[in-house]
């Protein structure tokens, strides 16, 4: 996608077997800035601190992140403690085992000697199905906001809420729930797009980020506001993305997408999520007890972290970011960062092969191979 008219991925493998160059999404959107990683622990670290984040995304850098053990040691110990290490970095998103045991596949029938190129060629075809993946997610979901359009009386715009940050930040390129909106502002349609902040990592910060990138008109909203939104008609659809749907189509995304849902149910408002199919845990069936939420370190929830608007004592502002506490030193916090939403609240699932119901059926029509990803999800790397 574009950042200052500039096309750009947000990865990129150009210095085989060596090396990657990412965005260090902590920087956003105050500046932006990139990061070399050259070792498993860099990719662990940065997985697990979020310089990159988002289902897909995490997989693909991960899928490197293995290569990198091979080049300095292509044993099976070594391949098995690489994908181990890097599979706990994030407990919720599915995408990251699928991306190891993609790369596990490619690697363990080759030659020893040759590991590392065909693990560094599976990531490299990993990041190129993602971009075919999303923009397909894009084509499928854009008409439906097309539909909606349609119905909106003349000269109103197409309102659509988005939580999170499920845009080309999260993937290698153009989004999953970003990517019909990108598509649906490129061929006309006046789409506006509430974005929630998505306390306590306020990534809305970075879909804002992305949707000013690309002049998509967009207005960052506080997470509680979306309920009011909603009953008041200023949201036509829900977009969101998702770390891990079960064979049921239950989701899993960011903490507060389950609220989001009601609200729309509630409220007769579509509530549609997208996904490619790594994103599909065949192996899952009821997301309430199937998937481990992650729980991040309570100082995310107790701080906020931001650039300093005003200088001290009236001092030119330098640009500085700085966080500061907003609890009582002596509260304590929970930091959930992923929820539930059953399928019952949502109205389709937006998928590279098209859209279908959030239900067994649905996603049984449109994978029938299925099977295939059920294999690896037995592995050893299952969570
Ligand atoms: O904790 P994060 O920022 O990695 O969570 C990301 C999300 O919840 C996204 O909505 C999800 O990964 C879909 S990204 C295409």
């Amino acid at each position: 996608m574009r950042v200052a008219g500039v096309h750009r991925r947000s990865i990129v493998a150009a210095n085989h077997g060596r090396s990657i160059e990412i965005i260090d999404q902590r920087a956003l959107p105050h500046a932006l800035v990139s990061a070399t990683l050259a070792t498993t622990e860099d990719v662990a670290r940065a997985i697990r601190e979020m310089w990159v984040r988002g289902a897909p995304l995490i997989g693909a850098v991960a899928a490197y992140g293995v290569c990198f053990a091979l080049r300095d040691d292509p044993s099976d110990a070594a391949l098995d403690r690489a994908c181990l290490d890097l599979v706990a970095t994030r407990p919720t998103a599915v995408n990251l085992r699928w991306a190891l045991e993609e790369i596990r596949r490619a690697v363990v029938a080759a030659p020893v000697g040759r590991r590392l190129d065909f693990g560094w060629r599976r990531a490299a075809a990993i990041c190129e199905e993602d971009v075919a993946i999303n923009e397909a997610i894009g084509r499928n979901g854009l008409p439906l906001l097309r539909v909606l359009f349609a119905r909106k009386p003349m000269g109103q715009r197409l309102n659509i809420l988005t939580h999170c940050n499920a845009g080309w930040l999260a993937t290698v390129d153009w989004g999953t729930a970003l990517a019909p909106i990108y598509m649906a502002h490129d061929a006309g349609i006046p789409v506006h797009v509430w974005v929630d902040e998505t306390r306590p990592r306020n990534q809305g910060a970075l879909t804002a980020w992305e949707l000013g990138q690309h002049g998509v008109p967009h207005t960052v909203v506080v997470d509680n506001a979306g309920g009011h939104l909603m009953q008041h008609g200023m949201v036509d659809v829900c977009i969101v993305g998702t770390d891990r749907v079960t064979a049921v189509g239950d989701v899993c995304n960011k903490i507060g997408t389950y609220l989001k849902a009601l609200a729309a149910m509630d409220n007769g408002i579509p509530f549609y999520v997208a996904l490619p199919y790594p994103t599909i845990d065949w192996a899952a069936e009821d997301g309430l007890t199937s998937i481990p939420i992650e729980e991040r370190d309570p100082a995310e929830v107790h701080c906020v972290e931001g650039l300093r608007t005003r200088a001290p004592h009236g001092a030119a502002g330098a640009r500085v970011r700085e966080r500061v506490r907003i609890h009582p030193t002596t509260s304590s916090a929970s930091n959930y960062a992923f929820d539930v939403t059953p399928a019952r609240l949502v109205t389709a699932l937006i998928t590279e092969r098209g859209v279908v119901a959030a239900s067994r059926e649905g996603l049984a029509s449109l994978y029938p191979d299925r099977e295939v990803a059920k294999s690896g999800a037995a592995s050893f790397m299952r969570s």
